[in-house]
């Protein structure tokens, strides 16, 4: 499975991911508005690749994926869905390394992640969750064309929850804002 954008390549986590993965969520920016993350070692970050993001794959067929630059080959983070049992939801994600903020990467690929997801797995929905304080996350959800839903707990955090429906939203996805915000 390969996704592809104007400027970036989506692929399989691979275990050797993990160096660049761990040194991504070392950084305090990175990971402030997400708790309890398992980083203390390339180890740990390793085995979590192997029990989360292979084994979706795996379950699932689909899970996060490593974005790389098209241009340089650099790993810039992860974005793609996961499938959540607990509340029978599939879930949009994505991180970046820091000095890949602010340029439209994470935009660019979570609309390819969706556009795969509502046409080629056939989803017809899928959500997206953050702390109600990371803009920059929700941000991204609302120029995706994600509506909110709720505020909810989940993981033992307050999180606001946007939704995104096949049938009603797939031909905006990304094309433009949907107003509403918690
Ligand atoms: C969230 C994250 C993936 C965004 O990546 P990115 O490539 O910078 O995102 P984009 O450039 O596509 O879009 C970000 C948008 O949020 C806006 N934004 C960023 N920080 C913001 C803030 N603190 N307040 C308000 N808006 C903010 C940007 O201006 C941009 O909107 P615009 O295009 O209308 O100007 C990145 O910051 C990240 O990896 N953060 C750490 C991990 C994380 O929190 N992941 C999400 C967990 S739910």
């Amino acid at each position: 499975m390969l996704l592809e954008t104007k400027r970036l390549l989506l692929r399989r986590f691979r275990l050797e991911d993990a160096e660049d993965a761990f040194a991504m969520n070392q950084d305090p920016r990175v990971t402030r508005f997400i708790p309890g993350e398992s980083n203390a070692t390339v180890e740990a970050v390793k085995h979590l690749i192997q029990t989360t993001t292979l084994s979706d794959y795996e379950k699932y067929g689909y899970g996060r994926m490593a974005i790389i630059h098209k241009t340089d080959g650099h790993f810039m983070g992860f974005s793609g869905l996961k499938f959540l049992p607990d509340l029978q939801e599939v879930d949009l994600g994505y991180r970046l390394i820091q000095r890949d903020w602010g340029q439209g990467y994470a935009t660019e690929a979570a609309q390819v992640v969706v556009r795969y997801g509502f046409e080629t797995l056939g989803l017809q929905r899928i959500i997206a969750m953050a702390m109600r304080d990371n803009r920059g996350s929700i941000r991204v959800m609302q120029k995706l064309g994600m509506r909110f839903w709720k505020v909810s707990q989940y993981a033992g955090h307050e999180v606001v929850v946007y939704e995104l429906t096949h049938t009603a939203d797939t031909s905006q996805a990304g094309e433009g804002l949907t107003p509403g915000s918690p």
